[in-house]
This record gives structure tokens, sequence and C-alpha cells, in this order.
């Protein structure tokens, strides 16, 4: 058996202040009529290999994700709701777990993001055909992309052996390096980007997780055996699940553990999860400007600028971004677009 579960909890803040707290990317139609996280859930619905997938998202969100399976009728195996936001290792962790109650230790686990712009084909299934009798040996399976830049917002992984199709033992997982060691891992070769997808069997990861991160995964299964149900959700118990530390997947366990291998998969794809990245996807003008909305430039280049309504004129810069929604304004370097992450736990803070 295996159970597709979806991550469908994030805040997407570094595309601030288009994706708000409220409404964050994952539920936004950024690529066409269906959201990313319902073009994540009908690629895994209708396919016979898979049990209804498992969302894992927020309390925050729950009608939003209720809501736009139905619109799909994609059929769940449930919603499983976050108290408060403690980032992926628990939220894996507490999937892992309520997997493992509910379907057996053996139930293979495809954890999927929710903010890809991916398209599929039949390079893909195999890949997941790989990935699968690797998870089914027991291993934590990676699904790798071959960068094409020194991208510093996703991790890195080394694999130990030519991948022949296969799956290779990875040698180093360097989770958002900074842009001088992106820039050597490329150099180098022999690296993958972390897409973010993962497969492995719910008890080995429980397995694992307690010995790499055992706070996460305490918090984790006492959050699911004290959980409630209320009407189609599962809510995790909040004083258990508000331990868990703030950590993702890729440092809590794979930076850390031995067990993991990589399969490569070539699918066409792009995570537009910062500012920088949709600069990159969209159509530039001669200075390699990318505007939307009312804009006036002069003298303007390699620069970003968004308006949902103000007119925004520019004189005499380059590499900047613009954002301007109604009630917020974002203005920075674009090169540095990933710092909008840090500026947006600023502004939650109050200063
Ligand atoms: N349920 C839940 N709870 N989901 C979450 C949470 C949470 O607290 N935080 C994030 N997510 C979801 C996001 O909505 C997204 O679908 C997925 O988990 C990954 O989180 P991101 O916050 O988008 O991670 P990232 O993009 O910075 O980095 C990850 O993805 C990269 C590829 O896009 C890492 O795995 C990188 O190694 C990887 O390269
Ligand atoms: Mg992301």
């Amino acid at each position: 058996l295996i159970v597709p579960v979806i991550l469908a909890g994030g805040q997407g803040t570094r595309l601030w202040p288009m994706s708000r707290a409220a409404r964050p990317k994952q539920f936004l139609p950024l690529t066409g009529a269906l959201s990313l996280f319902q073009q994540t859930l009908q690629r895994v619905a209708g396919a016979s290999q898979y049990a209804p997938a498992l969302i894992m998202t927020n309390a925050e969100y729950r009608f939003i994700v209720a809501e736009q399976a139905a619109e799909l009728g994609a059929p769940l195996s449930g919603i499983l709701l976050e108290p408060v936001a403690r980032n992926t290792a628990v939220a894996i962790a507490a999937a892992a777990a309520f997997v493992s109650a509910r379907f057996g230790a053996d139930t293979i686990m495809l954890v999927l993001p929710s903010d890809h712009d991916v398209s599929v084909d039949s390079s893909y299934h195999e890949a997941v055909q790989h990935a699968t009798r690797a998870a089914r040996a027991g291993d934590l399976v990676a699904f790798g992309l071959l960068p094409t830049h020194a991208e510093t917002g996703f991790g890195y992984i080394k694999a130990q052996a030519e991948l022949g199709g296969g799956a290779s033992p990875i040698e180093r997982f360097v989770e958002k390096p900074d842009r001088q060691r992106a820039e050597q891992m490329l150099a180098e070769g022999g690296y993958f980007w972390n897409s973010g997808m993962f497969m492995f069997g719910a008890g080995v990861f429980l397995h694992e997780g307690e010995i790499l991160a055992p706070e996460t995964l305490a918090a984790a299964k006492a959050a699911v055996s004290q959980s409630t149900t209320d009407l189609d959700f599962v809510r995790l118990d909040a004083a258990a699940f508000a331990t868990a530390p703030d950590i993702s997947v890729d440092y809590a366990i794979f930076e850390k553990t031995s067990h993991a291998v990589v399969v490569a998969v070539n699918f066409g794809w792009s995570d537009l999860g910062s500012w920088d990245a949709v600069w990159k996807t969209s159509s530039k003008d001669a200075s390699s400007n990318v505007s939307q909305g009312k804009v006036t430039l002069s003298n303007v280049s390699n620069s970003l600028i968004v308006s949902d309504h103000a007119h925004i004129a520019v004189e005499g810069l380059d590499d900047i971004a613009v954002i301007a929604t109604d009630d917020a304004v974002y203005v920075g370097k674009l090169s540095e677009a990933q710092k909008v992450g840090a500026m947006v736990k600023v502004l939650r803070a109050g200063k």
C-alpha cells in the first residue's frame, strides 16, 4: 500500500506580500485554473497504485483544503490539522505515526510538497517505481533533480554512485547552502537538487526519527495518539504538538541519516518559491526586466516589478524587486529575494 502524503501547511513567506498567511501560495491558482495544491492532489487522486491521499496542514487552512479537495471530488485518507506551525519534520513524523497506526508500519508513504508547478511523464512514473522498490527495502528515498544554476533556496544531494536509473546511497545532503557553497557544488558535479518529494516506509521513518530527532518524534506520536476527530478533520493534540522543535525534515533527518538514497527524477518542474524564481520563469524585456500591472520603467535593468493596483514608476535602478499589493509593498534586491522570508519573521514579531 502506498499512501500519498501532501504537505500543505507552509506559509509561502518568500512570496510576501502576494502570498499571505491567510492564503498562502499553494492555494492560489498561480499557473492555471487549479491551485498548486489541487494539481498535486490530482496527480495522485486517480492513480490505481495509490490509496487516497493524506493531507497535512495547519488548522487555519482546514476549510481551504476541504473545499479545494471537494472541488476535485478526490477521496482522502484524512486531513490532519497542526495547531501551530512547526515546519515539515514534525508534520511528516505525525503523518508517519498516523499511517502506521491506521494502515500498518509497512505502509509506504509518498511525501509530496504542494508548492511546485510540475508536469509528469513516463520517466516520473519510472522514478516512483524505483523509489518504491528502495523504500520497501528499508531506505529513505529523496527524489533528485538535475541542477541548472547555483540556487541557494534548495537542498543539494551528492550521490555516492552513478545513478543508472535506480537508487544510489546519498554521500552528502546540504540544505540551503550559501551562494559560494552552491557554486562550488555545481562546479564539482555529481550533485542533485532535492525536489522535496520523499518516499519511505512509515515504520522506517519513525525508527530513524527516534534516533535523529527524538523530541520531534515524541511530540508527533503524542499529538497523534491524543488527537480528536472533528467533522472530516483529525485535530492533533495542541499541547503535545507545541513541544516539537521548529525544523524542516531536510535538516532534522536527511542531512543526518545514513539510510538515505537518491532516485533521479526528470520532470518539468519549477518551484515558484521566491521572487527570483518568478523572475527566472517569466518573459523579460530588452533590459531583462519582468513587470506585471501598471509599471513604468526608465534606466532599469534585471528587475521584477509587480503591482496589483497602484501605478509604479522606477528610475535608474538595477537588480531590484518591487511587489505592491493593496496593503503592503516590498522593495529589495532581486538577487537576494530569499531574504523576504526573514523579513516576514521581523514583520510578524511586530518590529
Ligand atoms: N503540513 C505542513 N506543515 N506543511 C508545511 C509546513 C508545516 O509546518 N511547512 C512547510 N510545509 C509545506 C510547504 O507548503 C511545501 O509544500 C513543503 O512543505 C516544503 O516546504 P517549503 O517551506 O516550501 O520548503 P522549501 O521550498 O524551503 O525547501 C524544501 O523544498 C525544496 C524544493 O522545493 C526542501 O526540501 C529543499 O531541500 C528542497 O530543495
Ligand atoms: Mg518550497
